[in-house]
């Protein structure tokens, strides 16, 4: 019989903590005690391992679970490619700063086609790199349709909109100021019970998100690993025909197979779905003078297999104090050799006056590509009184920034037709030299 006749609050229900190992049942005893892969599992369920490391990745990096579901996930048919898919392999990489406009909201799409690859760098199929992606949809994803990649892991960051998100592990509700990681292979679907949705994704095609290490901050603050919310496991069971859509080497694929693939009734382990909510970020910043550098705004990071260097770190700017004594206040003028992707999630990002960076927009500041505050914004922070300040308020900037060379999209820089052409010009061409040497 499907069992769906769950309460709201049954229906979300998480677990809390990072990279524990966890356990859930939706039907008390479904989980073998002592063995992962018994004779005859509890409830005639079949044991299926998902592996999200290598068999033999050092115990602290070792991530997997044991799924006990109805019918194990290699019952489909052959996968075939669609045709029209909308991803592309294909990156052109530019010095240039680069903005774009709040992008749009196609109210006749649902997620699946909603997805647009916006940027990247290396190679899925090489386990290398990471792409970034804005995803926009106006409808719920097809009835009976799931959706999972072979590519990476994703950080979705939520936009606009709410998505009820099925997962093989459980349902997540994820709202803005939200973010939402699905491991690689994880199954899932989107709907959409409060109108369109709009946001960003941070896919890592190697690694893991982890927490940053803390150092000398200690044992407490930026993102605390109890703040992690994982789904707790809930089933259904239906004989009806589904469609699987597999994201493998950007191309899409599609499948068929006679019953749910949320059929899931216990699972264990450390490799699962799960989100955090941004406003629980405990921020640090200075006391005295000067900044720390952005690294410290880091919530998550994917590493890479250089100590400190990051395929990806996922770094956010939210609401905070800054209260330094003579000090520009605002980010420094820069250049990085790490690629600088920025999102707005909401209001207005402090280090940027005017309307150019907007919620819904992105900017790439690429390897060496040089940036920092536009004029107006110098001007301002140069004179202004140093007092404690808030900024941030109503706001939330973030920044994807890789050690990787990020290329573009031609549907980023064409395309969708959002980039702006006079960004520099806006920006940095009307900075004024204040130099007076002595006499
Ligand atoms: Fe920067």
């Amino acid at each position: 019989m499907p069992v769906t006749n769950f309460s709201f609050a049954e229906k979300y229900e998480y677990i809390s903590g990072f990279n524990s190992f966890h356990e859930s049942e939706a039907i008390k005893g479904a989980l073998p005690v002592g063995a992962n892969s018994p004779q005859k599992p509890p409830y005639g369920l079949y044991a299926e391992k998902l592996s999200g490391t290598a068999f033999t990745a050092p115990r602290h990096e070792n991530q997997q679970a044991w799924l006990y579901r109805i019918l194990p996930s290699a019952a489909h048919s052959q996968f075939v490619p669609i045709d029209d898919h909308t991803l592309s392999r294909k990156l052109k990489q530019i010095p240039n700063q680069l903005r774009w406009d709040p992008f749009d909201i196609d109210t006749s799409v649902d997620w699946v086609h909603g997805l647009k690859k916006l940027s990247g760098a290396g190679d899925p199929a090489m386990k290398t790199g990471l792409g970034i992606y804005m995803y926009a949809a106006g409808c719920s994803m097809e009835a009976r349709t799931a959706m999972y990649s072979s590519d990476g892991e994703m950080l979705i960051v939520a936009q606009h909109g709410v998505m009820d998100v099925t997962t093989e592990f459980g349902n997540i509700l994820v709202r803005p100021l939200e973010i939402l990681v699905i491991p690689r292979g994880v199954k899932y679907r989107v709907d959409l019970p409060d109108g369109p949705v709009r946001g960003y994704i941070l896919e890592l095609f190697e690694g893991h998100f982890v927490l940053p290490e803390l150092g000398p901050i200690g044992s407490n603050c930026l993102a605390n690993p109890r703040d992690f919310q994982v789904p707790v496991a809930r089933f259904d069971q239906d004989s009806e025909p589904w469609t699987i859509i597999n994201k493998f080497n950007e191309d899409l694929f599609t499948a068929k197979q006679n019953h749910t693939p949320f059929d899931v009734v216990g699972w264990h382990g450390n490799y699962y779905p799960y989100k955090y909510d941004l406003g629980r970020f405990s921020v640090i910043g200075s006391t005295s003078f000067d900044h720390p550098d952005p690294s410290i705004y880091t919530v998550l990071t994917g590493p890479s297999a250089r100590p400190g260097t990051a395929i990806a770190d996922f770094v956010i700017f939210p609401p905070r104090w800054l209260v330094q004594e003579d000090t520009f206040r605002p980010p420094w003028y820069h250049r990085n050799t790490m690629s600088e992707f920025m999102g707005l999630v909401c209001g207005e990002y402090d280090a940027k006056s005017g309307s150019g960076f907007q919620a819904a927009g992105a900017s790439l500041h690429n390897i060496m590509s040089a940036h920092g505050p536009d004029a107006s914004t110098f001007e301002k922070a140069s004179n202004a009184r140093l007092e404690p300040q808030k900024v941030g308020t109503g706001s939330l900037a973030f920044m994807f920034e890789s050690s990787l060379m990020l290329g573009v999209t031609e549907w980023g820089l064409e395309t969708c037709q959002k980039l702006q052409p006079n960004y520099n010009d806006e920006s940095w061409m009307e900075l004024k030299s204040h130099f007076q040497p002595p006499k």
